[in-house]
Formats: structure tokens, C-alpha cells, sequence
């Protein structure tokens, strides 16, 4: 008789603890959506202008540069007979508004035209701030990198704030 009450009791106990645990299970499950709302942030939150190289990197990337792209681009970053410029007003407005990540892509998996996709990825992550740099964007401290999808979060921005 007294283990039956018992019985129950832990029953009860069990079945109180529960709900308490449920409940703001649900109460934070219906919260949710308007939490995320609220706190909202476009993707790309840094651009060209906010020194999102390094001065040595841009080195590097020059060097490099020459290496691989001046047969085709020129030093001056002119262009060539098929090969477009890579400074000037239309070669700014026309990545105006894209991430470097884009960029990145572009040269990575279709340069060199010979024989594309030869270059590491480092390599072109430093060419591009070399070409950041040629075209007048500021350097800064930390360098430039191609991981963690950071060139997603950097907008191209022709236009200095
Ligand atoms: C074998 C010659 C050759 C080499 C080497 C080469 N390119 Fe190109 N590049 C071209 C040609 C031709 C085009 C135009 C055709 C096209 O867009 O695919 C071009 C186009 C581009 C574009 C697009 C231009 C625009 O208007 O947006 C970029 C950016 C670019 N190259 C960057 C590079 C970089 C950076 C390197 C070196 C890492 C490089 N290329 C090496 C021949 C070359």
C-alpha cells in the first residue's frame, strides 16, 4: 500500500519536472522567429576601403603578379590585345558592387585563358591586393585571406566613402 502511494507520487513528480522542462522548450521555439528578424545583417558588411589588406601582402602580390599575369596584362595592368585592363574606370565600374569573392573566383577558375585554373588560391588572394592597392584602396595591418568565405563578406566599392 505504501509503495503504491509512493509509486504514484514519483509519477507525479516525474510528470511536473517534465513540463517544467518542456514548457520553455516551446516558449523559446516560438520565440525564435521574431529574435532572428530582429537582428538582421546583410552578408557583406566591409569594402575595398576599409584597408582590408596588407602592404606586404600587396608585395607579394606584386611579384606574383608579374609572374603569372604581366605576359597577358601587362605591367601597367593595361591590358592586351585580348586581355581586358585590370585598373581604370571600367574595369572599376564594372566589379563595382561585387564581392571580392567574386573576383577571386573569376581569376582563379579562368586565368590564365591558356591553361585555366592553375593558380592556388593563395596566389591570386595576393595578386587581388595587388590589384586593390594599383587601383588606390588603402592598406591596412591584417592581410587579405581566401578562407572562411572571407572575400564574401568584402564588397567591391568603387566609390570612397
Ligand atoms: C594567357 C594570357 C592571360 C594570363 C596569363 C592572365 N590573363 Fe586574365 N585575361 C586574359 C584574357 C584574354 C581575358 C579576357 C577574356 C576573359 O575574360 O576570359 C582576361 C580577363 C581577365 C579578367 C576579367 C577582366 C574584367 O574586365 O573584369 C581578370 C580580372 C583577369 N583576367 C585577371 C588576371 C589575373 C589576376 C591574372 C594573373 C593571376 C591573369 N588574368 C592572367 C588573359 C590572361
Amino acid at each position: 500500500m505504501r509503495r503504491r502511494e509512493s509509486t504514484r507520487r514519483r509519477v507525479r513528480i516525474a510528470a511536473l519536472l517534465g513540463a517544467l522542462i518542456v514548457m520553455p522548450l516551446w516558449a523559446g521555439l516560438a520565440a525564435t522567429p521574431s529574435r532572428s528578424s530582429t537582428t538582421h545583417r546583410t552578408p557583406t558588411d566591409r569594402t575595398t576601403w576599409d584597408s582590408v589588406f596588407s602592404a606586404a601582402q600587396a608585395g607579394r602580390g606584386e611579384t606574383t603578379y608579374k609572374q603569372l599575369c604581366a605576359r597577358c596584362h601587362m605591367e601597367t595592368l593595361a591590358g592586351g590585345d585580348e586581355a581586358g585592363e585590370l585598373t581604370g574606370s571600367a574595369f572599376m565600374s564594372s566589379w563595382n558592387g561585387q564581392t571580392l569573392a567574386e573576383l577571386h573566383e573569376r581569376i582563379r577558375t579562368s586565368m590564365p585563358t591558356d591553361t585555366p585554373g592553375v593558380y592556388t588560391s593563395q596566389q591570386v588572394t595576393d595578386v587581388v591586393a595587388y590589384m586593390l592597392r594599383f587601383n588606390g584602396f588603402p592598406a591596412g595591418s591584417v592581410e587579405l585571406t581566401h578562407t572562411n568565405d572571407a572575400l564574401k563578406t568584402i564588397r567591391f566599392e568603387t566609390a570612397r566613402p
